[in-house]
């Protein structure tokens, strides 16, 4: 695979990317991560992310040994070396190995790791093209009370039993929903739907997606009514047009909820709200508020 990763202080090649199988962020989940894009040579957001990176690993009481401005420089390397114009960029704090014997999370030594790979979509264009089926399973992602979802976090054992409840119906992803049925997040996503002529996504029980922001801050400059609201599987069902936003895609509009077309469009056509986002979305990409050059040199 084409790409360049951070370990261990070492810029390698993605198959030479190892840590130890001790580690607590393989062992346990204690980790946290975000993920960046390129799109045409160019981050997206990044301070964003980085942003959010940093307030992930407070919560968690997580040091990357690290400032901002090095993790930036990290991600920034990582891309020009992979010499990728369209990348994935994670950045990665794991808990780290203890002191030996020890089960003390305060005697490990935490990790820092980041990579640029190609670019992962959640569906590309060519799949958004064809449709895209999305399942409403009745897994209930882990209770925020739990684990807080603000986190980017590895928790996907409830994700990845609804992705295979999804596959066995037919459907290519799934929607999680919490304890009182609401909607909640996907494998890599948040949810809006356009529903009685307002735009809504889960209020709560979300990783507050970047994407999700530039939606809601995208929707409100069109004068689109948009609510960080409960959202009730039934609406979801019912809604006119319904799309996800993630780093990996933006806004991907989705055909079909639970096998019933979405609007009654065929696959593959979105309505206007998801189309007039979707345009804005990208065309924000060309936005110098927004982008940052990578120097390939
Ligand atoms: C669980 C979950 N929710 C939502 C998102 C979307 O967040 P963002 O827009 O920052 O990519 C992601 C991204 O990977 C995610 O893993």
């Amino acid at each position: 695979m084409p790409g360049c990763a951070f370990v261990d202080g070492q810029y390698v090649a993605p198959e030479d990317a190892k840590i130890s199988i001790f580690d607590w962020g393989f062992l346990h989940s204690d980790a946290t991560y975000d993920v960046a894009h390129v799109w045409q040579g160019k981050f997206f957001r990044l301070s964003d992310h980085i942003d959010r990176f940093f307030a992930s690993m407070d919560r968690l009481r997580l040091d990357p040994g690290k400032t901002r401005d090095e993790v930036r420089a990290v991600m920034h390397e990582c891309v020009r070396r992979s010499g990728l114009r369209e990348a994935y960029v994670e950045v990665l704090c794991t808990r780290g190995l203890p002191a030996p014997g020890s089960r003390d999370p305060r005697s490990c030594t935490n990790r820092f790791m980041a990579f640029a790979i190609p670019f992962v979509w959640i569906a590309d264009p060519a799949r958004q093209a064809r449709g895209i089926d999305l399942f409403i399973s009745e897994v209930q992602r882990i209770a925020p009370a739990s684990v807080d979802p603000r986190v980017k976090n590895y928790h996907w054992l409830d994700m990845v039993g609804a992705l295979f409840q999804a596959y066995d119906r037919g459907a290519e992803t799934a929607v999680l929903v919490d304890a009182a049925g609401h909607v909640t997040e996907g494998p890599g996503f948040n949810v809006f739907a356009w529903v009685d002529d307002e735009l809504i996504t889960p209020a709560s029980g979300v990783l507050e997606g970047i994407s999700r922001r530039t939606v809601i801050e995208l929707a409100r400059a069109r004068g689109l009514p948009v609510r960080e609201a409960p959202l009730p599987a039934a609406d979801l069902r019912r809604a006119d047009e319904v799309f996800l936003s993630s780093t990996g895609g933006g806004v991907i509009g989705i055909s079909r909820v639970d096998g019933v077309p979405v609007g009654g469009r065929p696959a593959g056509e979105f309505g206007p709200v998801t189309k007039q986002l979707q345009a804005a979305y990208w065309g924000l990409h060309e936005d110098p508020r927004y982008v940052e050059t990578v120097e390939y040199g």
